[in-house]
């Protein structure tokens, strides 16, 4: 694991990354389980960190860690309705036949279909008819229009695009089926507009939690894109009824600053799993020497409380990753000075931490910390303010990388004064979970010996009432 990409200190371990020494991945795609297997097929450059020639990759697993890579699922086909691009899309199975509904790009931005008929899902035939949506719906004037979430629902698919509206914003467009062929333009699936809708809603998914339903979107802003803004993704909970959406709790998905067009899929236990596009902070110029960009984040589990608010929670899958457990416990924290535990150290790790608050304002842990204190990455929990913020503005020397400080609301903060933080950090990703919330984010120290970890209470006393770690093996 030395030559080559992995020669790169910045590249994951433990987290999906096509084989290839050049590429490109971005949104998650199709997620699906299928005999049994989980399918996970994603955006992908196959020769480099480009933001064109895009195709599906295609990756298999058993347990939702290790992966089998799988031929290139969807390649753009010269002369076609997707001849500049496979964009996002999902999967369905549509009278035992699995399905793929994608964006062809040619340049228009149009529905298209592919279907499988073997057990592994290795090879897709594309529709003959394809484009199966001609036009955008008419009178509309659209500056956006792709990706899909498709459901079924009294004996009908449904399926909502992501849309942009010129002069009213980002919406999503609900249609409805028969046979995923011929499709009826619905209208929008918002009762409402909502607020702040952006210019554009980019790979809306839209299904059914609990009592409640669930919009996620990945919201374009009104200014021109870059990294930190591309971060925003939406969603909304609330009530679907009569082929409208009501949402009452709206919120942004993940506090970490890149994290970008996830997508759910239901698995065989009626779980309801989500994967994310884990996006870069450094320059362009840095990735096109690494060769790569791009990373799929570790699957999440999504539920509601009782209030109607998302959670967010890992898996159990990474478990059998662990290796070299060692525990902390009980260590008084405040004063202002960060407590450095000098048997933790690495740069993939898992950390599960609770803190007992006492008086403090917040508590946290700092990770990949040089011995100097010149490169630190701080991973707030304020239960003043119920937030989690990952704090970036020393994780790298390298002043060309991100240096953003991120907060998000945590929808349940502490339960009677315990806060419990685990972390998941995979040399340039880290992954945080904490009161429901989630946050992933990219640093890229430039130290060597960057790979210490510290934990500190802030306004007031708090103790860490115990703290295991883990070194994480490679899933390679
Ligand atoms: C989101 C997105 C989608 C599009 C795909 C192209 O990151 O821009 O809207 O389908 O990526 O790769």
């Amino acid at each position: 694991m030395s030559s080559g990409i992995w020669a790169d200190p910045h590249r994951p371990i433990y987290h999906f990354m096509p084989d290839r020494e050049r590429y490109r991945i971005n949104d998650p795609n199709g997620l699906i389980q299928w005999k049994g297997r989980y399918h996970l097929f994603y955006q992908f450059s196959p020769h480099g960190p480009y933001l064109d020639d895009t195709h599906w990759g295609h990756a298999v697993s058993d347990d939702l860690v290790h992966w089998e890579h799988l031929p290139i699922a969807l390649s753009p086909d010269a002369g076609g309705p997707d001849a500049d691009g496979c964009y996002s899309g999902c999967a369905v199975v549509h009278d035992g036949t699995p399905t793929i509904i994608y964006t062809g790009i040619s340049p228009e931005e149009r529905p298209c279909l592919a279907t499988s008929d073997d057990d592994d899902l290795r090879e897709w035939t594309k529709y003959p008819g394809n484009p199966v949506i001609k036009n955008p719906p008419p009178g509309l004037e659209m500056v956006g229009f792709r990706d899909h979430s498709a459901w079924r629902e009294d004996g009908h698919w449904y399926q909502v695009i992501g849309g942009g509206i010129e002069g009213a914003g980002g919406d999503a467009l609900l249609y409805r089926s028969a046979d995923l062929i011929d499709w009826k333009f619905l209208g929008s699936l918002m009762a409402e507009p909502l607020e702040d809708r952006g210019t554009m809603w980019e790979c809306p998914d839209f299904f059914a939690l609990g009592d409640r339903h669930v919009l996620i979107a990945s919201r374009l802003p009104h200014e021109t894109i870059d990294d930190v803004w591309r971060a925003r993704v939406r969603y909304s909970t609330g009530e679907y009824r009569d082929h409208k959406f009501y949402p009452e709790q709206v919120g942004i998905l993940d506090a970490g600053g890149n994290f970008y067009a996830p997508q759910t899929m239901l698995d065989d236990d009626g779980t309801r799993l989500m994967w994310g596009w884990i996006t870069e902070g450094r320059s362009r110029e840095a990735q096109r020497i690494a060769g790569w960009t791009g990373v799929i984040s570790l699957p999440r589990i999504l539920s509601l409380d009782d209030s109607g608010r998302l959670l967010q929670s890992p898996t159990t899958a990474t478990d059998g990753l662990r290796s070299n457990h060692r525990r902390i416990e009980d260590v008084t924290l405040g004063g202002g000075a960060s407590v450095r535990l000098d048997d933790v150290t690495g740069d993939s790790l898992e950390i599960k931490a609770t803190f007992r608050c006492d008086d403090a304002g917040s508590v946290g842990i700092s990770v990949r910390c040089s011995p100097d204190g010149t490169e630190r990455t701080r991973i707030v929990a304020d239960l003043d303010r119920n937030t989690l913020t990952i704090d970036r503005s020393a994780s790298s020397l390298d002043p060309e990388t991100l240096h953003t400080v991120e907060t998000g609301a945590m929808p349940r903060a502490s339960k009677n004064g315990y806060v419990e933080v685990r972390l998941f950090l995979d040399r340039s990703v880290l992954e945080v979970f904490a009161g429901g919330y989630a946050a992933a984010s990219r640093m890229y120290p430039m130290r060597a010996d960057s790979l210490g970890l510290e934990v500190f209470a802030e306004r007031g006393q708090a103790r860490l009432v115990s703290l295991d770690s883990w070194d994480m093996l490679s899933i390679w």
